[in-house]
């Protein structure tokens, strides 16, 4: 059978290259899921292999083993301004601590999660790609830096760790069967995945805003039927977007295009009109350092060679943030370009994550999500967030959208359902929250549940007051805390009532609460972050570094979950 040959040039291989340890240690550092879920599937193939493998996430591996690794594969994703997911946080600062060792030894490789269109894009990764070599770590293969649109990268990693640890002439196919099970994983039991999304038709499309209120934030209702499609509370939904029409008029006028003409759709082979293409297939509203190097070909202006000069990284950066490719077209023409190849340097158009609102055994069949409309100027234009004004402009019921489910193991409820939960989102961050809470009613779950939630004005911006109001009648929220902030002169936070309630916040973490928090990240979660510390501080009578050392405990024991964007 293919196993057993398979296994037998494994043994030749291990014999042959007696040099390498039939040992590997796989660490993930995973904020949505990612790393991890692909780590899980590197580990089963490495296991089929032969191999004795140690899979864990970067918060349950005791660091002082480190020193006796011999082969380590690190997976990770980055986050914000180039920090780690949270389950690596504690890692990535032992090694970089004094305390770290001398991996003399190591054989290490890195594959890096991110995003193009973030300045700091792999920062993570490549932090310890750097520190594991400066520790003397040697490395097996390059790290590769991967893109949202990640499956091609990942599996040619793949295939050089496994080529590299045995010299497998199979490493190609084995390579590709990581990938495949991996997004079976991704889709348990369902056809559909982030490769083959499903259309949902859309039940329900309503704006929770009161009129005059300053934000409109929609709340949809999809339907999963013939999907197979299941979810827990805290997952996320993955919603494939279309492009703004006028936006896409726009571009193929300033390049003069002929909007019906053929172009390729991907790499794949499909293909259609250009106007299809840029609605629903490339990504038009982020510009990225690697696109603007690969459209200098087609400029025949200087400009924009000259912005991509070494001495010029500032000028970059800030001519890239905001902008989208009207901005560059219209900046460094006239082009030569023909659509049918400057549509393949574009990226691959991603889908955007919601943290779904609703929970599945509540509602069998039916997925909630919970989208604010962001519309904005910024270089004399007005500007559009593509999933958010399309999902509130051209998305209505009867329509459907393509969907998928991003199972997040790092935002679950506590498996005890008497176990007390603290629930923090202001804004759209409370989406998770109701699906929390409905699933809570659903299983008649006996522990306490306190939500805290802000927004700007309690009479236009209150997002699921009722289901609040009805929860609380009903005793599946135990307590309920707002904060409006431009309803009052000074500003009120969700982290200043957290203060004002630091004595009982305490007391329910003594009682084994879990704490969530679920929203903005540059703000609002580091100061929720700081205010809990304070809490900590202030009611144990500890000083501020055993309070941090607290929440990082809380943290590494899956109390401490945050969703946070
Ligand atoms: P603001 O818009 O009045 O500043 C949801 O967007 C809510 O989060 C709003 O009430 C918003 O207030 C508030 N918010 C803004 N910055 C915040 C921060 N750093 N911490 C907590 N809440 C914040």
């Amino acid at each position: 059978s293919i196993t057993a040959a398979v296994a037998n040039t494994d043994v030749i291989s291990a014999v042959g290259a007696s040099a390498v340890s039939r040992e590997v240690t796989v660490l993930f550092g995973s904020q949505t899921g990612n790393s991890q879920r692909l780590a899980g599937s590197l580990s089963r193939k490495l296991e089929e292999q032969g191999y004795q493998v140690t899979l864990a996430s970067m918060n349950t591996f005791r660091p002082n083993g480190l020193k006796k690794v011999e082969n380590l594969l690190l997976l990770v994703s980055t986050h914000g301004e180039g920090e780690p997911p949270d389950n690596a946080r504690s890692f990535y600062e032992f090694i970089y601590s004094k305390r770290a060792p001398q991996l003399d030894n190591l054989r290490f490789s890195v594959l890096a999660l991110g995003d193009t269109s973030y300045e700091f894009f792999c920062q993570t990764g490549k932090d310890f790609d750097q520190r594991l070599e400066e520790l003397g770590g040697k490395r097996l293969t390059p790290r590769v830096d991967c893109d949202l649109d990640y499956d091609d990268q990942v599996a040619e990693w793949f295939e050089s760790v496994l080529s590299s640890l045995n010299g497998q002439s199979n490493a190609h196919a084995l390579a590709a069967e990581v990938v495949k099970a991996s997004e079976a994983a991704e889709s348990e039991g369902s056809d559909y995945s982030r490769n083959n999304p499903f259309r949902a038709e859309v039940l329900e499309n309503l704006n929770l805003n009161g009129r005059g209120s300053d934000r409109e934030t929609r709340h949809l209702e999809l339907s999963l039927e013939g999907s197979n499609l299941q979810f827990e509370p805290g997952d996320s939904l993955g919603v494939y977007p279309e492009n703004h029409p006028e936006l896409v008029d726009a571009i193929i006028g300033a390049m003069g295009w002929n909007s019906g003409e053929t172009v390729p759709f991907n790499k794949k082979g499909e293909e259609g009109t250009l106007r299809e293409a840029l609605l629903y297939h490339y990504d038009i509203t982020v510009l990225t350092k690697p696109l603007l190097e690969q459209a200098v070909q087609f400029s025949s202006v200087s400009g924009l060679g000259e912005l991509l000069s070494p001495g010029r990284q500032q000028d970059l950066k800030d001519y890239i943030q905001g902008r989208d490719l009207l901005d560059l077209v219209q900046d460094f023409g006239p082009w030569q370009a023909p659509a049918r190849s400057f549509v393949t340097i574009l990226r691959k158009l991603p889908a955007r994550l919601y943290s779904i609102a609703s929970s599945w055994k509540a509602n069998p069949d039916e997925v909630h999500f919970t989208v604010r409309a962001v519309r904005y100027q910024a270089h004399g234009r007005d500007r559009y967030g593509v999933c958010s004004v399309h999902c509130a402009e051209r998305v209505q019921p009867g329509g459907t959208l393509p969907i998928y489910i991003q199972h997040n193991p790092n935002f679950k409820l506590p498996a005890n359902s008497d176990v007390p939960i603290i629930m923090i989102g202001p804004g759209t961050g409370v989406a998770p929250f109701r699906s929390f809470l409905e699933e809570r009613e659903e299983l008649g779950a006996q522990g306490k549940s306190w939500l805290i939630y802000g927004d700007r004005h309690f009479v236009t911006d209150f997002l699921y007051q009722t289901d609040w109001q009805r929860m609380l009648n009903d005793g599946v929220l135990t307590k309920l805390d707002v904060a409006f902030s431009r309803d009052t002169e000074e500003k009120v936070y969700v982290q200043h009532r957290i203060m004002e309630k630091s004595r009982e916040i305490y007391e329910w973490l003594k009682e084994g609460a879990h704490i969530y928090i679920c929203g903005d990240e540059k703000h609002m979660a580091h100061d929720v972050h700081s205010a809990l510390i304070t809490v900590i501080q202030q009611e144990g009578g500890i000083s501020p570094e055993e309070a941090a050392a607290y929440l990082e405990d809380m943290q590494q024991q899956g109390r401490y979950q945050r969703d946070v964007y």
